[in-house]
């Protein structure tokens, strides 16, 4: 098996992005800004959040967390995020999710300007992402794609497998592979007889929020295996990170898969980068070639 390595990947996008930005620097004398708003006290966010400002910090991207309490009012978010939006430094506003069940995630994203969301949540980017006029692509599901890319992994005619229907990962992750020409079936919780679909796949994107939900036993030996799952778990006493595949069984088996860590969460982080970046030079009316 060969790992489709989101590490190495990730560190050369990001690499290529900073003589970007380092040019883009030069001519406008203007970082591209990123606003994180981070709310209440989940700590995978907290070190999620930590890892995006680090990252933008590394390739010249300036970047704030705002951070509120679980139970700021909402109208004091909302005036934060009017406020990013007016403000011509910042141009990405991301807000971490999942925010407390309070809050209504559809609601609160509706604030963001359009032209200023790198996750591609607004219904606005939605709309021209899946109408073929993509602003920004969100940012997992594009960062898979630059994996499959890397490894000159073909898309086109492959039977593929999404496990999982999210707004921000498995939709739009099927609707990518549907745009290089895969054949796609979506699966997700209320699907019967998950391995019937895994089984007979040749590419698979696991999205599915579950601790090793799928094993050796579930894929074909020449299968390409994405894991976006991210768990803490305790394996013989210690504090492990894993994923929604069950790596150990699946790594003398299928023909490449990512490991948890170190497969796409990197390319998530590099992909909000390049989408920042990207949104920095639309709104400045600057090209992104720079
Ligand atoms: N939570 C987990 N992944 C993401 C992401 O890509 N964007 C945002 N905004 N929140 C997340």
């Amino acid at each position: 098996m060969q790992i489709l390595d989101g590490r190495l990947v990730a560190q050369e996008t990001r690499a290529e992005l900073k003589r970007k930005i380092h040019r883009f620097f030069e001519q406008n004398k203007q970082k591209p800004g990123l606003a994180v708003v981070l709310v209440g006290n989940n700590p995978a966010s907290k070190i999620y959040v930590r890892q995006k400002i680090k990252a933008a910090e590394e390739v010249g991207i300036s970047s704030e967390v705002f951070s509120f309490s679980g139970d700021v009012p909402t109208h004091e978010l909302e005036r934060k995020i009017q406020n990013l939006n007016r403000d011509s430094s910042v141009h990405a506003i991301l807000v971490q999710l999942p925010l407390p069940s309070a809050f209504s995630s559809r609601e609160v994203v509706s604030w963001i300007d359009p032209k200023k969301d790198p996750d591609c949540l607004t219904v606005e980017n939605q709309g021209l992402a899946w109408s073929s006029q993509p602003r920004v692509l969100p940012c997992t599901p594009s960062g898979v794609m630059k994996l499959f890319e890397y490894y000159n992994i073909p898309l086109q005619g492959k039977k593929a497998v999404v496990v999982g229907r999210s707004q921000i990962v498995g939709l739009p992750m099927a609707q990518l592979l549907l745009r290089a020409n895969a054949t796609v079936t979506i699966c997700h919780s209320h699907t019967k007889e998950l391995s019937l679909f895994t089984k007979e796949a040749d590419i698979i994107v696991v999205a599915a929020g579950r601790p090793g939900l799928l094993g050796g036993s579930d894929f074909k030996k020449e299968a390409d295996v994405v894991d976006v799952g991210i768990h803490r778990t305790t394996e013989q006493g210690k504090s492990v990170l894993s994923g929604d595949v069950r790596f150990k069984e699946i790594q003398d088996q299928v023909s490449f898969a990512t490991p948890v860590p170190g497969g796409v969460g990197p390319m998530t982080v590099a992909m909000l980068l390049e989408n920042t970046f990207h949104l920095a030079c639309l709104n400045t009316g600057k090209t992104n070639n720079a």
